[in-house]
């Protein structure tokens, strides 16, 4: 079985994080999100991994992942001139994908419980798909399925204005090399794109065993901010375990699961888990609360912040109070010290300022 990793678009949902960086490689708990995705794929015991890239941020991902090494597999970049759709990124990549099975996973998609039970299953129950398929209260922003009483697919739409159930497609998929023939069936959408969930129906249509698992643990598409700060909430509260590496000062309190790297320092601030302090860090006269990450080479002095992320290279001084916020890298989010009630600003493009 390979794995196709999908790593292109155009991440306008993210903006204007996605004006620098691709949306996959925006950091959940500090680590890219596609280092989750391809862990997922080393444990589920997969060697070969297609990665679909865009021309516009295929060199951070190739820097990113490289030869795939690091997760002990092998990486073959599959450019994408275009973003026309999921179904057109397999149909791009079948010279990679030949007539192996293969998983397809979304670079913008984590997931709970990781993919490696469900390679078992689809190998054994001979399915030409398995999808799987999640809750959600605005399922008019997914791919959405209807199943029998059954629990066997019979309809799948892309995002239905009005919604025929509650779950929604999750994006990650297992293929028989049967859906290069559904795929070849079918016309592009209202929206321009040759739809993956399109090319499911069409292979219900044509008589293919397509199975729907629906997922009981948590699953979260962090293509935009809110779902972004929820994945990053979920992962601390989740897997961070309490390992203080830095230099913490003797004014400084430590409380819950809080992770420091090496090379960060801690002056006079109350931290609270769970949170994550990346390298070179100074946390200084401040306080860190629950869910927050600090990415690497961050100051942030005299300030509170909570539920936060906030990425590499910051300077945030002398904010009274941070919460639910999202701020890329070298951002500044400075109070002068007597400060009139002015705001001085110098803000790019698609920012959000609430103040
Ligand atoms: C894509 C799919 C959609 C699926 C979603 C999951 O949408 O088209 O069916 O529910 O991924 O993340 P996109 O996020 O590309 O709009």
């Amino acid at each position: 079985m390979k794995a196709l990793v999908l790593s292109g678009g155009k991440g306008t949902r993210l903006r204007p994080l996605t004006h620098t960086m691709p949306k996959q490689l925006v950091p959940v708990a500090n680590e890219p999100i596609l280092s989750y995705v391809f862990r997922h794929i080393q444990d589920a015991g997969i060697k070969d991994v297609g990665v679909v890239v865009s021309p516009e941020t295929q060199n951070d991902v190739r820097k990113f992942l490289g030869k795939g090494s690091r997760w002990r597999v092998r990486t073959t970049y599959i450019p994408q001139q275009e973003p026309l759709g999921l179904a057109h990124a397999v149909k791009t990549a079948r010279p990679f994908l030949g007539n192996s099975p293969f998983v397809m996973y979304l670079g913008d998609n984590l997931l709970a419980q990781g993919i490696k039970e469900f390679v078992e299953t689809f190998r054994s129950e001979d399915l030409d798909a398995l999808i799987f398929l999640k809750e959600v209260e605005n399922p008019q922003a997914f791919g959405v399925a209807v199943l029998n009483k059954k629990g066997e697919v019979i309809k799948l739409v892309e995002k239905p204005k009005k919604p025929p159930s509650n779950l929604a497609l999750v994006g990650i998929y297992f293929f028989s090399p049967s859906i290069h023939k559904a795929i070849d069936r079918i016309k592009p959408s209202a929206r321009g794109e040759l739809e993956i969930t399109d090319a499911i129906q069409e292979l219900i249509r044509s008589g293919g065993t397509v199975r729907g698992e629906v997922l009981d643990d948590w699953w979260l598409d962090t293509g935009k901010k809110d779902d972004f700060l929820a994945a990053n909430t979920i992962v601390l509260d989740g897997y961070i375990k309490h390992d203080v590496k830095g230099k913490v000062d003797r004014k400084s309190s430590v409380t819950g699961r809080v992770q420091i790297e090496k090379t960060a320092k801690i002056v006079n601030s109350r931290l609270r888990g769970p949170i994550v302090i990346g390298k070179r860090c100074e946390i200084v006269d401040s306080f860190i609360g629950p869910h927050t990450s600090i990415g690497h080479g961050t100051r942030v002095i005299n300030s509170a912040i909570e539920h936060s992320v906030i990425l590499d290279r910051c300077h945030i001084e002398n904010i009274a109070r941070l919460e639910d916020s999202l701020i890329g890298r070298e951002a500044r989010v400075v109070r002068p010290k007597n400060h009139s009630r002015a705001l001085r600003l110098l803000i790019g493009d698609n920012n959000v300022v609430e103040v």
